[in-house]
C-alpha cells in the first residue's frame, strides 16, 4: 500500500477522520490499474465522496453553534427528506414491539440520531449510531450531551464486521438496527457485503430495518432492477414482517426465521 499517497488522500477535510480501513479499501480499487498516481488519487477522492460525503453539507463537517436541531437535520439529504415524516416511520418500525425499553443500533448513522425525539414518547430508548465520518460522530455526541439523550455514536467501519457485532452484542435486547440508505456504500466497496453483513447481524438482533431509495434522477429501471436481490436475498433468510414506503424511501423490516 502506497502510504504516500494514502497520505495525501485524506489531506482534504472531508476525508481527514475516514477509518484508515475504508480508505484503503477504495484506494485498493485503482491501486492495481495502470493509473498513475494523480489519476489514483483523483479516483480514490471521488468513490470516498460518493461513498462517504456527497449528502451532508459541508457545514456540517466544521463546528457550529447556535444552530437548532432541525437546522442540522436539515442540512443532510436523508433527513432532509425524512424531517416531516419521523413520526410516522418510527411509529411503523416499533409497532409490535412490546417491552418500553429497547436498544437501536443504527449502522451507517450520518446524522440519523438527531432524530432522536421523534422515537415514540411512550419508549425509552438507547441509541448506538455507528458511522465512518468522524465529523459526524462528534456532531452527534455533542447532541446527545447537550440534549442529555441516552445517546452515544461511535466511530467505526461496517467493515469491520467483529468490532460490529461486538458492539451490538453489548447492548440489551430488544435490540433493533437500522441500516438507512447505506447497503449501496457497502456495495459500491464490496459487492454481496450486505448480504454477508445480514446475514451475522440479523440473528443478533430482535428486528433490522433495512431502508433504500426508490426514486433517483433518472435511469429508473436501472436503480429498481438493483433491489431485487436484496429483497429476494431477505425473503429466502428471514422473515420480512413489514414493508412499507414513505417519501421516496421503502423499509423492510426483517426478523430471523
Ligand atoms: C446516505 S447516508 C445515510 C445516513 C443515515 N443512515 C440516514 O439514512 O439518515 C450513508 C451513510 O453511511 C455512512 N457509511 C457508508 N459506508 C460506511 C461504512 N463502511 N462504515 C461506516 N459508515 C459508513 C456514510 O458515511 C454516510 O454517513
Amino acid at each position: 500500500m502506497n502510504e504516500e499517497l494514502l497520505k495525501k488522500i485524506i489531506e482534504k477535510k472531508e476525508f481527514s477522520q475516514l477509518p484508515k480501513k475504508d480508505v484503503e479499501l477504495v484506494f485498493e480499487k485503482f491501486e492495481n490499474k495502470e493509473l498513475n498516481d494523480y489519476q489514483k488519487l483523483k479516483l480514490t477522492r471521488d468513490l470516498l465522496r460518493k461513498i462517504y460525503s456527497s449528502f451532508s453539507s459541508r457545514k456540517l463537517l466544521r463546528e457550529v453553534k447556535g444552530r437548532d436541531v432541525e437546522w442540522f437535520l436539515n442540512k443532510h439529504k436523508s433527513t432532509k427528506e425524512r424531517l416531516p415524516f419521523y413520526g410516522d416511520i418510527y411509529k411503523k418500525i416499533f409497532l409490535g414491539v412490546t417491552e418500553k425499553e429497547i436498544s437501536v443500533i443504527d449502522l451507517g448513522a450520518g446524522i440519523n440520531g438527531l432524530s432522536y425525539n421523534f422515537f415514540p414518547k411512550n419508549l425509552k430508548i438507547k441509541y448506538i449510531g455507528i458511522e465512518a465520518v468522524g465529523q459526524l460522530v462528534d456532531l452527534m455526541n455533542k447532541f446527545f450531551l447537550n440534549e442529555k439523550i441516552n445517546g452515544k455514536a461511535i466511530h467505526e467501519s461496517l467493515f469491520e464486521l467483529e468490532k460490529i457485532k461486538k458492539i451490538i452484542e453489548k447492548q440489551k435486547r430488544p435490540r433493533i438496527v437500522f441500516l438507512f440508505k447505506v447497503i449501496d456504500s457497502l456495495e459500491l466497496i464490496e459487492r454481496n457485503y450486505s448480504k454477508k453483513l445480514l446475514k451475522e447481524i440479523v440473528p443478533l438482533a430482535d428486528r433490522v430495518v433495512v431502508s433504500f431509495a426508490t426514486r433517483s434522477l433518472g435511469r429508473r429501471s436501472e436503480f429498481s432492477a438493483r433491489r431485487n436481490w436484496l429483497i429476494n436475498f431477505v425473503e429466502e433468510n428471514f422473515n420480512l414482517v413489514d414493508d412499507f414506503e414513505i417519501n421516496g424511501e421503502r423499509y423492510l423490516v426483517i426478523e430471523e426465521k
